[in-house]
């Protein structure tokens, strides 16, 4: 079978998975990169969540723990490691915070002697920076990496900026603002030389380019439900080499991170052995529910054949764009990108938000401009109507016949 025959079976099943999203028919949606279309089973499973309170009352707790920890499998089984690995938190910061209480910065024995350095760089996620640059307050010497365009992942900066005394190397896998990716297994790499550690922030990367954490000697790893992956808000994950576990000893805790939640013991704490050990309070059972059914759908279709299909529809988009004179600030190597196109030329703001007005979903941010992301359930007839409603919107702008929509007006 040629290969361009395998990748067209491929896609067919891809778009075959449009019919489990009846959302897809009410816009077109060019934005899972912020918020996946929502997948007809998780109304189900918010049924299912509620049907249990109702019927069982606190004996539902019996089908709710083990649907935590099934949701956390699922999620391993994307990220590439292995079942009983992974623990689903409430946000990514909640899981920065988590991790960041585990060190003290100025650990005189154990594995995190000696270190108080972090290293990332300047385009990583805000809400990130936010958790470790106020880790300075806690003794924390935090680094971060200039970039040299505001585009590519600036990779030779942050390796030579991660040393001996580098604790933790906190970065997006891909960047939210350009859908640059990183070369996790080189960043990998350069900090077990020094004996540092990497969390890696797979929100923007999860459920659109594959994933080996596993293989790739990966120590931390988090992200959450709410965009590729089609799950909602409410259910992060966090993953944690194994044999890193009983060095991390969250100060950030509860009673689900306690070996023996229901002994009630008021003696000094005693972390689960799993990596239950990092989850704090009670799960957000109805996140849980609701997020479950995007990973169910992307494990099943199988993020080799997501990731095909995103590099060819990027590429097309990209074509589109550039043929209109527009500037693209996504790096064009496939290795060097995520599953978003972000693309500017003047005027870019208030088309985005007619666009927007007019259920072309989509996003616009300062220094990147148009965000727009094809997913599995993405036709090319879609990503032509969406250039074409945006010729459409920015010649009527200019000519006064659509009013520009108001400035931070949504
Ligand atoms: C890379 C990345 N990390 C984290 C977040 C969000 O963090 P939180 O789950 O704390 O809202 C986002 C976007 O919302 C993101 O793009």
């Amino acid at each position: 079978m040629s290969r361009a025959l395998v990748d067209a079976v491929d896609e067919t099943a891809l778009l075959a998975a449009r019919a489990e999203f009846p959302t897809l028919d009410k816009g077109v949606h060019l934005i899972s990169h912020s918020l996946g279309a929502v997948p007809r089973a998780a109304r189900a499973y918010a049924t299912q969540f509620l049907d249990e309170w109702e019927n069982d009352s606190i004996n539902a707790w019996g089908a709710w723990l083990p649907a935590v920890r099934s949701l956390g499998d699922t999620i391993g089984s994307v990220l590439g490691v292995d079942p009983g690995t992974v623990a689903i938190l409430p946000n990514v910061s909640t899981v920065q915070a988590a991790v960041a209480s585990c060190f003290t910065f100025n650990e005189t024995s154990g594995p995190f002697k000696g270190r108080n350095k972090i290293v990332y760089d300047e385009l990583n996620f805000s809400t990130v920076h936010y958790v470790w640059q106020e880790q300075a307050r806690r003794g924390a010497d935090v680094c971060v990496v200039k970039s040299k365009d505001g585009i590519h992942a600036p990779i030779e900066a942050l390796l030579a900026a991660i040393d001996e005394r580098t604790l933790l190397v906190p970065i997006s896998h891909v960047l939210f603002r350009s859908s640059a990716l990183y070369d996790a297994k080189r960043v990998i790499d350069r900090a077990h030389e020094v004996g540092a550690l990497v969390l890696l922030d797979c929100y923007q990367s999860a459920a659109t380019v594959p994933l080996a954490l596993k293989e790739w000697g990966c120590d931390m790893a988090c992200g959450g439900s709410v965009k590729w992956a089609c799950g909602g808000p409410g259910a992060s994950y966090l993953y944690i080499r194994p044999d890193l576990l009983p060095a991390m000893k969250p100060t950030s805790t509860g009673w689900f991170a306690h070996a023996e939640p229901f002994a009630f013991d008021m003696g000094p704490m005693r972390y689960a052995t799993d990596v239950w050990r990092m989850i704090g309070g009670t799960p957000a059972m109805p996140a849980v529910y609701t997020a479950r059914a995007g990973w169910e759908m992307i494990a099943k279709l199988g993020v080799a054949n997501i990731h095909k299909k995103s590099l060819r529809q990027t590429a097309l988009l990209r074509e589109i764009v550039e043929a209109r004179g527009f500037t693209v600030n996504t790096p064009r190597g496939d290795a060097e990108r995520g599953g978003t196109i972000c693309f500017d030329f003047d005027g870019a703001d208030a088309v985005s938000k007619e666009l927007s007005r007019r259920k072309f979903f989509h996003d616009y941010r300062p220094k990147c401009g148009l965000r727009v992301s094809p997913h599995f359930y993405t036709t090319d007839e879609e990503l032509h109507r969406f250039v074409s409603e945006l010729d459409g919107v920015r010649k009527g702008i200019a000519a006064g016949t659509i009013n520009a929509p108001a400035k931070g007006a949504y």
